[in-house]
C-alpha cells in the first residue's frame, strides 16, 4: 500500500471463512465467529489509521437464518455482547455505528440495542462502520422500489420521475458514496446478494485468507490491488488520462 496513492474512502467487507477456521481447529464454528468479530475490531481499527472513512461488513445475511438453529442462536448472543462492548469502545473511539437491514426480524432486545447503538454513536465523524445484519442486495432494491411505488400511488411523484437519484436515495447506504473496493474473504469468488445496486462500480478484491487471520497486512494488500487498478467509470483510459492530466 502507497500512503500518498489514494485511499479508498468506502471499503465493503464480506467476512467469509469464519466456520472453517474453527473446523481446522476442531472447535465449533461459534469459536470461528468470535474470531472473526476480534479481526473486525483490528480492521475497524486499522482503517481508521490509514484514512478509510467508511467500512461496511456483512454481519448477517438474509440467508443466514437457514443455518443450524444453534448456530443462529450463539450468531445473536455474540450480536447482544458485541452491541454491548464493541459500541461502546467504537463510540470512546468517535466511530459512527449504523445497521442496514431488516432488523425488525430480530428479537425486541437485539433490536433495542442496536437502536441504542445507532442513536448513542450518531454524532461521531472519525469514521462510520455500517453492519449489514438481515440483509440482502435484492431486498434493498425491492424495499427501494417499494417505497417509490408508494410515493406514486399517493400522487407524489410520477412514474415517470423514478431515476436511479430516487432509487439510489431509498436504498440503504443512498447517503454514502458508494464502496470503492470490496474485499471478500474466504476464497469464494462472488458477491452473495452483498450491496447490488451500490458496488456497479465498485473494485473487487478476493482473498483466499479466511477472514479471523485477515490482519492490516492483508487488508494493505487488498489497498495496494485497488491503488494499482485504473478506475475508469465506462470511460476509457485516455479520458480518465486527460481528467487528471
Ligand atoms: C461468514 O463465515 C461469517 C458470518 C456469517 C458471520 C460474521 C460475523 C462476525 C464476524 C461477527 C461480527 C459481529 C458484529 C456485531 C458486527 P462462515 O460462517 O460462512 O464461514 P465458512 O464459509 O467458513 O463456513
Amino acid at each position: 500500500m502507497n500512503e500518498s496513492l489514494h485511499i479508498p474512502a468506502h471499503i465493503a467487507i464480506i467476512m467469509d471463512g469464519n466456520g472453517r477456521w474453527a473446523m481446522r481447529r476442531s472447535r465449533p464454528r461459534t469459536m470461528g465467529h468470535q474470531a472473526g468479530l476480534k479481526a473486525l475490531r483490528t480492521i475497524v481499527e486499522h482503517c481508521g489509521q490509514i484514512g478509510v472513512s467508511e467500512l461496511t461488513v456483512f454481519a448477517f445475511s438474509s440467508e443466514n437464518w437457514s443455518r443450524p438453529e444453534r448456530e443462529v442462536s450463539r450468531l445473536m448472543e455474540l450480536f447482544m455482547r458485541a452491541l454491548d462492548k464493541e459500541a461502546r469502545e467504537l463510540h470512546e473511539n468517535g466511530v459512527r455505528i449504523r445497521f442496514i437491514g431488516d432488523t425488525g426480524a430480530f428479537s425486541p432486545g437485539l433490536q433495542e440495542k442496536i437502536t441504542r447503538a445507532t442513536s448513542q454513536t450518531t454524532g461521531n465523524t472519525r469514521m462510520t462502520l455500517n453492519v449489514a445484519v438481515n440483509y440482502g442486495g435484492r431486498w434493498d432494491i425491492v424495499h427501494a422500489a417499494r417505497k417509490l411505488a408508494g410515493a406514486a400511488v399517493q400522487g407524489l411523484i410520477k412514474p415517470e420521475d423514478i431515476n436511479e437519484k430516487l432509487m439510489t436515495e431509498q436504498i440503504c447506504l443512498g447517503t454514502s458514496s458508494d464502496p470503492d473496493l470490496f474485499i471478500r474473504t474466504g476464497g469464494e469468488m462472488r458477491i452473495s446478494n452483498f450491496l447490488l445496486w451500490q458496488s456497479a462500480y465498485t473494485e473487487f478484491y478476493f482473498s483466499s485468507v479466511l477472514w479471523p487471520d485477515f490482519s492490516p497486512d492483508e487488508l494493505d494488500k487488498a489497498v495496494a490491488v485497488y491503488q494499482s487498478r485504473e478506475r475508469r467509470f465506462g470511460l476509457t483510459g485516455e479520458q480518465i488520462g486527460e481528467r487528471t492530466a
